[in-house]
């Protein structure tokens, strides 16, 4: 017998769907991603949001320039798509390297969406140049109609929206972002044997259920977009992220917020988990029992879909606890609140 703590090493993974926002809250929150991701999609909610190439260099440039001294981190950028985006502009950023993928918002589905898709056939030029160049299209993936439920806006999306979609644009490559409903996992596996469809699944909603968002009062810090569903819907999360089938990679959708605009009358969407992002999904996988798809999930799957290579340097985790960090000063005014704030998590990554 040893006792030595179990460990694991992994190729370095990436974050498939981050937001890294700019000015002081970019260089408060970036460091945590950079140090554990090798790569991110950065999403491109800015405001005003990231429509075109001069906008995206610009915002390139500026993570970039605010990366920790010798960081290999690379943000693979992301065009927000709106009903006025120019199919040449985006052509030309992909081609260029610039543009990995290009985000759609249906508008006012969540925050800073004000600009995002009316109707999705005013954007059917763009979707074709897409579909003709291989350019991948990420979906925020809920209707926005105020009278369907809140809870049963993704499953509306997927039948109304996102199955018509498919079927018009038979080559389109599709990632439903951040999926919260056993609807969707059964979309995306049925769909995913195509070689054109993946999902991300951020670490929050296989931690919380919409139970979670109500535990002994309100928890502003436990409501994000799209909202966590009931319980039966976190499990089919956990068995799908935790399968190693390819379709389904590791992206957390980290949206921090300063706490003033959480805990507030009307609070903003988002939730923090960038620091400790890869320790929360392995205290999941571990819970599981599927530590050993830990790699597929996190490292390998997302650079499959994207037709990029898995990273080459590795990560080693350490089952010797983690306490998650505290809140974090953002400008000396404003601070955000990491998800699991001061718990203590399984697994931690070794220096
Ligand atoms: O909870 C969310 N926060 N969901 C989103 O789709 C956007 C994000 C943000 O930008 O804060
Ligand atoms: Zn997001």
């Amino acid at each position: 017998m040893t006792d030595q703590p179990l460990r694991l090493t992994l190729r370095r993974p990436d974050d498939w769907h981050l937001h890294l926002r700019t000015g002081a809250m970019l260089k408060a929150v970036l460091p945590f991603s950079a140090r554990q991701m090798g790569r991110a999609i950065v999403m491109p909610n800015l405001v005003p949001p990231v429509t075109d190439m001069a906008r995206a260099e610009t915002y390139r440039r500026e993570i970039v320039e605010n990366l920790p001294a010798g960081s290999g981190f690379r943000p693979l950028m992301t065009a927000y798509l709106t009903d006025h985006t120019d199919p040449d502009d985006l052509e030309r950023g992909f081609r260029a390297g610039l543009f990995t993928a290009v985000k759609l918002y249906p508008q006012h589905a969540t925050t800073n969406s004000a600009h995002g898709v009316t109707s999705i056939a005013h954007v059917h030029p763009v979707l074709e140049r897409m579909q003709a160049i291989g350019m991948p299209l990420l979906i925020h993936g809920e209707v926005t109609d105020q009278d369907v439920d809140i809870f049963d806006r993704e499953a509306v999306f997927i039948d109304r929206v996102l199955t018509p979609l498919l079927r018009n644009f038979p080559e389109l490559r599709v990632v439903l972002e951040h999926a919260t409903t056993e609807e969707a996992v059964v979309f995306v596996r049925q769909n995913g044997p195509s070689g054109r469809i993946g999902c991300t699944i951020t670490a929050h909603h296989l931690m919380i259920n919409r139970s979670s968002i109500f535990a002994g009062g309100i928890r502003p810090h436990l409501y994000c977009l799209p909202i966590a569903k009931r319980e039966k819907h976190r499990l089919a999360l956990r068995r799908a992220a935790t399968s190693g089938e390819p379709w389904f990679f590791l992206g957390t959708d980290s949206a921090p917020h300063p706490i003033g605009a959480k805990e507030t009358a009307c609070g903003c969407a988002g939730i923090f988990t960038a620091p400790s992002a890869i320790e929360l999904y392995a205290q999941v996988f571990d819970e599981e029992g599927a530590l050993a798809n830990l790699e597929a999930f996190a490292s390998l799957n997302g650079p499959a879909f994207y037709r990029l290579p898995p990273n080459e340097d590795r990560i080693t985790l350490e089952r010797s606890g983690h306490i998650v960090p505290d809140v974090l000063d953002v400008d000396g005014k404003d601070a955000v609140l990491p998800f699991r704030s001061g718990e203590r998590l399984d697994w931690r990554v070794v220096d």
